[in-house]
């Protein structure tokens, strides 16, 4: 089995990647976070067959010392470059794609220099129809290309028949219809994915852009939007379309908020809402974060919408782990018995999460550093209630607005007594900036319990 060293300091890229290469080379791909760690493996490893790695990572420069290493040895060890910056000296022995997010053409030299059969493979690679989740179409009433079902025919074989045709309206009670025959994708011929995502993506800010209906109808469109828009980032990352949908999403959790004078019924709202968890969560922190803001006579436009941010973002780097969201302590991810790649998928996600939202150019800075801390590390490692105590006071506001939603959350799925969330909130954190937002938000809570029902 053929070998690869794969260096990318994106958590996406990299299951993307390491995915693709597992499945279209059927090598063995081991990661690694530096030009020094490769090299170090190599040392003991001789027969690495390629090395996969972006032209910098941080300030080292990886393809350099690595290029420099392998023609050194001499060794027939292929070296793959992602990204723009190709040194000259490398030009002759490496190949550069300088668009590193192409897992197709990354594959594809991959299979080039393992020396397998790469037309027997390019049918693999590209298929015909490509699936999309179902509850894509709940958001849409007409598609702009043909939309299949997949039917097993045998061990290997599908046959694909068209249910949907472009440019014909339907309606939600079509969609429920595929759910019940426990189907969990359509799909859509390969050409249009480009188009349909664009397509999705514009008919659900149309549609957030001008809602007219009831304040769970808008939670149910935000929620099912947002769902979109965090599989399209992962899969095609920021574009225009991306960008304007995530936007029109944060724009419409804000105004929830604005729109809504008592803050618990409109969390009710979310969490009663058929929506998944991560919108929950990063809906629910966006309005206690707000919540606090006005409180703390932070009451400010900008700091709304680095707040909404922050929310729709902060796990985000979980978005195909969501169980491991709602890990909220050190303690809690010791005992969850997770094996080593999502313990340390858990004990990283605040630093990739933030990781992710560093590459969306126009969010409102700050944001990123917000998201690194709301488990109280001040790097984003971890789960840390003294380290919390450095971080600054917006990212204490949303630390504490984080974690009340994933207390709220914890007591709709378990259920029991409920639970002292605010007493217990002041245990936990020994800080006095920490204890002012976690008292604005206990008074909030008191305030509304006076009111008559
Ligand atoms: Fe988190």
């Amino acid at each position: 089995m053929a070998q690869i060293i794969l260096i990318e300091s994106n958590q996406t890229l990299k299951d993307l990647l390491t995915l693709n290469l597992v499945t279209y080379t059927g090598a063995e791909v081991i990661p690694r976070e530096s030009a020094k760690e490769a090299i170090e493996l190599m040392d003991i490893l001789p027969n690495i067959d390629l090395v996969i790695c972006p032209v910098k990572t941080g300030s080292e420069k990886t393809a350099e010392i690595l290029g420099t290493y392998l023609m050194g040895n001499d060794n027939s060890c292929g070296l793959i470059v992602l990204g723009d910056g190709l040194p000259a000296n490398l030009s002759d022995s490496a190949v550069n794609i300088p668009n590193g997010q192409d897992w197709e053409k990354v594959v594809e030299s991959s299979l080039k220099i393992l020396g397998i059969n790469e037309e027997h493979l390019r049918k693999k690679i590209q298929p015909d129809y490509l699936p999309v989740p179902i509850h894509y179409f709940y958001s849409i009433s007409s598609t702009c290309c043909d939309v299949f079902i997949r039917l097993k025919k045998g061990p290997d074989t599908y046959q694909y028949i068209k249910r949907l045709h472009q440019g014909d309206n339907f309606t939600k009670k079509t969609i429920d219809r595929y759910i019940t025959q426990g189907l969990s994708h359509l799909h859509i011929p390969k050409d249009f994915q480009k188009n349909f995502t664009n397509f999705v993506s514009d008919q659900l800010v149309e549609k957030l852009n001008n809602f007219e209906g009831t304040e769970e109808e808008h939670i149910e469109l935000i929620g099912n939007s947002y769902d979109v828009a965090i599989q399209e980032i992962k899969k095609m990352g920021f574009n225009g379309a991306t960008i304007q949908l995530t936007e029109s999403i944060i724009d419409g959790m804000i105004e929830t908020a604005k729109n809504s004078p008592d803050m618990s019924p409109l969390l009710h709202k979310v969490i009663n809402s058929k929506s998944g968890y991560l919108y929950q969560n990063g809906h629910m922190a966006s309005i206690v974060a707000s919540e606090c803001l006005k409180k703390l006579g932070l009451d400010k436009p900008e700091l709304h919408e680095k707040m909404a941010y922050a929310a729709f973002f902060h796990d985000i780097s979980l978005c195909d782990n969501e169980e491991l969201a709602k890990i909220t302590s050190y303690e809690d991810l010791e005992a969850s018995e997770l094996d080593e790649e999502h313990w340390d998928m858990a004990f990283n996600h605040a630093l990739e999460s933030s990781l992710i939202l560093e590459k969306h150019t126009e969010a409102p800075e700050g944001a990123a550093d917000i998201i690194k801390h709301h488990h109280g590390s001040l790097n984003g490692k971890g789960y840390s209630t003294t380290g919390a105590n450095k971080i600054p006071r917006l990212s204490k506001i949303f630390l504490v607005s984080c974690e009340f939603s994933s207390e709220l959350l914890a007591y709709k799925e378990h259920g029991g007594p409920p639970r002292p969330i605010i007493k217990n909130l002041f245990q936990k954190f020994q800080d006095e900036e920490i204890a002012k937002v976690i008292h604005v938000l206990e008074l909030t809570l008191k305030k509304k319990a006076k009111k008559p029902a």
